[in-house]
């Protein structure tokens, strides 16, 4: 039968991890190389269709930097998702990262869906954050994980696509 929902989805993590790349990625297949980093939030929206059920994703991409910390309740408020993204290649994303997953679990919505997305893992020479840690943190906290490139554009579409499947139907 249809069944068609909205999904409010908040993007954390620390400058410079890639979300704003992310989301180009997903909503327009798109990669830069000098991405400018996000004053504020930026809004996006894209429609999966996940079985027999279409999610339209209403996207908030946040600002990592820490100026721009005070405004994210603004966007986690009431989102049916977040995608945690660290940076594959620096262990201090990977700790900031746990941040945001400590503030969503103390002061998100209860039944948020979880992803952790280990980014940037195109660069695979230079990785400081393994798999192993990432995926044994994911587990402890009820996350999903996935490594992605916005880049290559590994993962991206799968990620969007396990969130969307894991959302509660009406
Ligand atoms: P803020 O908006 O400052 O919070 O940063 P952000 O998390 O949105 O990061 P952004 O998407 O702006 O990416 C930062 C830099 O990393 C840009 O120069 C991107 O081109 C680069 N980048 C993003 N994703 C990837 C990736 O998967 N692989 C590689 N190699 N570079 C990436
Ligand atoms: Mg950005």
């Amino acid at each position: 039968g249809h069944n068609n929902l909205n999904a409010k989805l908040v993007l954390l993590g620390d400058m410079g991890a890639g979300k704003s790349s992310l989301v180009l990625r997903f909503v327009k297949g798109q990669f830069l190389e000098f991405q400018e980093s996000t004053i504020g939030a930026a809004f996006f929206s894209q429609t999966l269709a996940v079985n027999d059920a279409t999610v339209k994703f209403e996207i908030w991409d946040t600002a990592g930097q820490e100026r721009y910390h005070s405004l994210a309740p603004m966007y986690y408020r009431g989102a049916a998702a977040a995608i945690i993204v660290y940076d594959i290649t620096s262990i201090d994303s990977f700790a900031r990262a746990k941040k945001w997953v400590l503030e969503l679990q103390k002061q998100g919505n209860p039944n948020m869906v979880m992803a952790l997305a280990g980014n940037k893992a195109d660069l695979e020479d230079k990785k400081k954050v393994t798999v192993e840690e990432a995926h044994a943190y994911a587990e402890e906290n009820g996350l999903f994980f996935m490594e992605t490139s916005a880049k290559t554009a590994i993962n991206v579409n799968d990620l969007f696509y396990e969130i969307a499947k894991r959302l509660p139907r009406a």
